[in-house]
Parts: structure tokens; sequence; C-alpha cells
């Protein structure tokens, strides 16, 4: 039977097992092999002897090149060399798969992470990615877990919504209208009535208000699925595809919500420490210097919890110049959020109490007549990783800033009706997914934390 590579033990030793997987590297010396082998259960390859000994060796070791596939029975013995206290001496080989040395665009060298974008399909063989994809899937489990643990239900939110959340028209359209010869209303406007939901449809860019009617009934929900934004902002920090993780509590207030964001946040870090050790060691060698020390701090301080307006005095009153001037009512840019968490408090902040005038309709008015109870999360070197806020459940209040805004209220009737049968004070937020992954990792492009980065001019694969 198979076993997986980081299922071996040196307990295993002088045990009879089969490993398969692709071939790292292959030295062949006079009478002998090292080869090494990746399953992409650990960033360790497995070293294996063989020799003539090994059935079919002579038969495909001209074969056996970097890239291909096989099937190696033999004996776990204890290994003499340093990198690894046991190996594998081969008694049956199989090549499943040819490579073709050629072509196959992974030599045993360092690539650019620009390049290996280019090869999405084979990235994962490499290590850098490898490691990135196992703590992606730890991260996502480890989101399961905080939230099952306390209690909240999973739910699953539509991919396909009438409805901008965020207001901020960056959704993309969904169609099956023929685009050269769209039915027309009035002869110039596009008639939706044909389309095939009978209304312009598009991809969503949250949850969150699917959310909030199932958490004013379930109390906690949380919906972690993927978003699109159709914002053409090329950076190191922005997908037109992301996931994003959205709990919602009912009976919840601002502090409820900051509380349960700075737990979640430190329970995956911590998750993280613990789990993928062996991953970690090789992004605070390879990728970012001191990296591990930069997670322990983040779990082990209490996050410094401020308001925007006192954020705006503290980025005034530095001798810091910023690109983007600093004035009360401005919407905050990476280049303030990563002075204030990198250079000022040295720890994650938590801004609160945004003006209203440059957030979301759904957030709930503070008293003040001028702000919104709204948080946001800052981290080293990603800057805003978490976006919530208090929503407004008072039913004329909420109308009249559907109205200010220039939104139909006729169109999210749904949405008023949970204030007018039961309304609760709720709150909820957002994580961007891989932004979590890249704080976790250090890796500097969002583009090489998830699987098949979507922006700008690029969905291949
Ligand atoms: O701040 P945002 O836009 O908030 C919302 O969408 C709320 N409806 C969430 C809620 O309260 N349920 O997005 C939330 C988070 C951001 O803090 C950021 O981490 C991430 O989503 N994010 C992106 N990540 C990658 N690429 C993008 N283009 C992103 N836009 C937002
Ligand atoms: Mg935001």
């Amino acid at each position: 039977m198979r076993i997986k590579i980081n299922q071996i033990k040196e307990s295993d030793i002088g045990k009879k097992i089969t490993v398969k997987g692709w071939l790292k590297t292959v030295r062949n010396q006079k009478t002998f092999s090292f080869l090494d082998l990746n399953d992409g259960s650990t960033l360790q390859d497995l070293q294996i002897i063989a020799d003539e000994s090994a059935k079919n060796y002579t038969k495909i070791i001209e074969d056996l090149t970097t890239g291909c596939s096989v099937s190696i029975t033999g004996e776990v013995v204890k290994s003499p060399g340093k990198e690894q206290s046991f190996e594998i001496k081969a008694t049956e080989i199989e090549l499943i798969g040819k490579c073709d040395a050629q072509t196959y665009p992974l030599q045993k060298k360092r690539h650019s992470f620009e390049f290996l974008r280019t090869i999405a399909n084979l990235r994962p063989r490499t290590n850098s990615l490898g490691a990135v994809t196992r703590v992606r899937n730890a991260l996502a489990f480890a989101t399961h877990k905080f939230f099952q643990e306390k209690g909240f239900l999973y739910i699953n939110t539509p991919i396909i919504t009438e409805s901008d959340c965020e207001g901020a028209g960056e959704m993309f359209k969904v169609t099956t209208l023929d685009l050269l010869k769209p039915p027309l209303k009035n002869k110039k406007e596009i008639d939706f009535e044909k389309d095939f939901f009978e209304k312009p449809t598009f991809l969503t860019v949250s949850g969150q208000l699917e959310a909030e009617c199932y958490a004013c009934a379930m109390s906690d929900v949380y919906t972690f699925g993927p978003t699109f934004r159709a914002e053409n902002s090329n950076t190191a920090r922005h997908l037109a595809e992301f996931w994003m993780v959205e709990p919602e509590m009912a009976f919840a207030d601002l502090n409820d919500d900051m509380d349960c964001a700075e737990e979640y946040l430190k329970y995956c870090i911590k998750y993280v420490l613990e789990n993928c050790k062996e991953d970690l060691t090789l992004f605070d060698k390879f990728i970012s210097k001191g990296l591990v020390k930069k997670l322990e701090h983040v779990v082990n301080s209490k996050f410094e919890r401020l308001s925007y307006t006192k954020a705006i005095e503290i980025l005034q009153n530095t001798k810091k110049k910023f690109e983007f001037p600093v004035k009360w009512g401005i919407d905050l840019q990476t280049e303030h959020e990563r002075y204030l968490t990198e250079e000022h408090f040295k720890k994650p902040v938590i801004i609160l109490d945004y003006p209203k005038d440059i957030k979301a309709f759904y957030m709930r008015n503070n008293d003040d007549g001028k702000t919104v109870a709204a948080m946001d999360v800052l981290v080293e070197g990603v800057g805003e990783i978490i976006g919530g806020s208090q929503r407004e459940e008072r039913l004329e209040v909420l109308e009249e800033k559907i109205k200010k805004m220039g939104l139909d209220p006729k169109t999210l009737w749904w949405y008023l009706d949970l204030r007018k049968y039961g309304t609760v004070p709720h709150a909820g937020f957002g994580l961007g997914f891989e932004r979590l992954v890249q704080f976790v990792t250090g890796m500097e492009n969002i583009r090489d934390v998830i699987p098949f980065p979507r922006y700008p001019g690029h969905a291949e694969f």
C-alpha cells in the first residue's frame, strides 16, 4: 500500500513501504543513483538509493529524469547523510509517466516568481509554491475550526447576484445575451428582461448582505467563498477574484466584532505556527527573514485600537512624507496604513469609526452624525487585512442612508425586511483570505498565494 512521504517515521526503519510521486532530482553515480522524490505532502524530499538490485532499474534508469512520476517500493533504512535521518533502499521502481527533459520548464535552480506565474499549472511542484499550498490549506482548516468551535454555522452565499454590496460599482456582469446583437428597449437600452435572470446580474463582491439574513435567524454564521472585483488595481495586494471569510453575528456590536476579528487572526497564526513549522522555516529563510518572530509577536500582542480621527492626527503629526496628503475625511491609503502598523505602533492596529461618507450604506451611523461604526484591521506588509462594521439595524436610518447614496430601496426590500421583522444589533467583517496567506507566509505578491491568480489581463489556466 502506498504511504505519503510525511507519514514515514524513524520508527519505520526496517519496514518495506511503497511511495509515489515526482522526481525532483536524479544523481546517477557509477553503479547506483540517488533519487529525490516529492509527493506534495511535505517540503522535505525523500531520498531514495537505487542500484541494479532494484527490479526494473537498468531498464528505466535512462528515463528517470527530473519531473517524471514513479512508484517506488523499498526498505526504510537509516541514512548516513545529515540532511535526513532515513532514506529508502529501493527494491522495485516503476516509471509511471516520463518527463520530457528537453522542454520541462522546472530545472533545478531558483526561478523567479514572475516566471513561475507563467507556468501556474506546474508551479505547485516547486518548494515555495508547495509550501504556500500547504499553509493556505492549514489556514482554511483553522478558519473552519475556529468558527465551528465558537458555534458559528457555515453557510454558502450566492456567487451570482443583483446587488452591489459595497456600492463601489466594481462588479463583473453576468449575461447570456449576444453582445453583438443585444435585445434593445426603446431602441437604445439593453433589455435585460430578455437576459437569463431577467435582470442585470453580477458576480458578487461580498456575501455579507445574504449572510446578514442568516445571522438574523441562526445568530452566528460565516461564509467563506470566492468574491470578485472588477477594479483595475495592478498591485501586490489586489486580485480580481479572491476568497473572503465573512462572519456575521446577531446581538453583537462593534466591540464584539473587533474582539472576534482579533481572536480569529491570532488563532489562525497560532495554528500555522504549531502545524506548519517546516514550511514556515522555508519562508523565514528564503522569503521573509524574521517571519516566525513576527508571527509570534502578533499572537502575543494586544492589537492597538484607535479611532480614525486619532489615526489622522498621528499621520498629520509625523515628519514622514506621504504621497497622498492627509486630512480628515480621506480614505486611508496603503502607505498610511502601513506607517501606522509598521512604524508607529509596530503591531496590528484596528482603526474604528470612519467618516460615513467614505463607507458603505449598511454601516451603522454613530451619534456624532459624522462617522460610522466601521473597523479595519491593519497588519505589517499587507495593510488592510480585515474590514468590518456594526450594521445599521434601524429601519428609518437605513432607508435614509440607502436613498442618500443613490441606491434604490425597492431592490433591497429583502434586506430592509430584516429591520422590519425583529431587528437586532448585529455586526460582521470580511477577511481577505489571500491577504492572510500573504501575511503568514511573508510572500511579497498576492498573485503567488492563490493557485491561479486573476488580475487585469490575466485569466489563463
Ligand atoms: O473591506 P471590504 O471591501 O469589505 C467587504 O466586502 C465587507 N462586505 C466585508 C464584511 O463586512 N462582511 O473587503 C474585505 C477584505 C479586505 O479587508 C481585504 O482584506 C480583502 O477583503 N480584499 C481584497 N483582497 C484581495 N484583492 C482585492 N481586490 C480585495 N478587496 C478586498
Ligand atoms: Mg475595506
